[in-house]
């Protein structure tokens, strides 16, 4: 099975745990994607169900494939937010951020009564770190932020846009530093560490979140529970 097809069958099965009436938490990336397609060709043949998407790329997308996504401000409870991870480790702690949507993708799963993260069996680690772990910065607090970072060891770089012109710019207006910080052994201790520093938006580890896992690999799809 290669990378994209496990990306289409845990899509395929998280779309088994929305149920007719339910609000729903879009995930962003590119298993999102694969999800929130699924999902719409459910709703195109008569799936009832609210959305609120955690970027403004799955905003689009959920529109423009005929699913009613609205905001928080709407729906500030959600039954259930599905979403990809780039490392899921032991009791489901994840790193995510990857493609940049961290903050709002928190925001989001917040909201919701269960998160379901769905991904390639690639992604299942022993420890979290190979990752680079992503942190989300006010702007004007990048020249304080960077040096505290770096002085936790986490070897933080600001990350480019994708076009390569200039630095990349999150849904919220905020720059992102990935940090090359290796094994982490202690990720409630770093998350802790991390938060303290003044200008930092959010961090890309996901703690006590995710309660089920789909994991699609040559077995097919598995359930991991936190
Ligand atoms: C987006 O900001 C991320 O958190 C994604 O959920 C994560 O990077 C996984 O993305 P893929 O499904 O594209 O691997």
């Amino acid at each position: 099975m290669t990378q994209d097809e496990a990306k289409l069958a845990v899509a395929k099965r998280a779309v088994e745990f929305v149920e007719d009436g339910m609000r729903v938490g879009l995930g962003s990336g590119t298993t999102a994607r694969m999800f929130i397609g699924e999902l719409a060709k459910r709703v195109n043949e008569g799936l009832k169900i609210r959305c609120v998407a955690s970027s403004s790329q799955s905003h689009i997308l959920g529109t423009s494939l005929g699913m009613d996504v609205t905001t928080l401000d709407e729906l500030p409870e959600l039954d259930v937010y599905i979403d990809g991870a780039d490392e899921v480790g032991p009791s489901l702690a994840l790193i995510k951020g990857g493609g940049g949507a961290l903050l709002r993708e928190k925001i989001v799963a917040s909201a919701a009564k269960r998160f379901i993260v769905v991904v390639d069996s690639t992604k299942v680690v022993d420890h979290l770190g190979k990752f680079p772990l992503p942190v989300e910065v006010i702007k004007m607090a990048m020249p304080l932020v960077l040096p505290k970072l770096a002085a936790l060891g986490l070897n933080p770089k600001q990350r480019a846009a994708k076009s390569g012109d200039g630095p990349y710019i999150t849904d919220e207006g905020n720059f992102i530093l990935d940090c090359a910080c290796g094994q982490i052994a202690d990720p409630e201790r770093l998350a802790a560490d991390i938060r303290k520093i003044v200008g930092v938006v959010e961090h890309g580890l996901f703690l006590n979140m995710a309660t089920l896992a789909l994991v699609a690999g040559d077995d097919g799809v598995t359930e991991k529970k936190a």
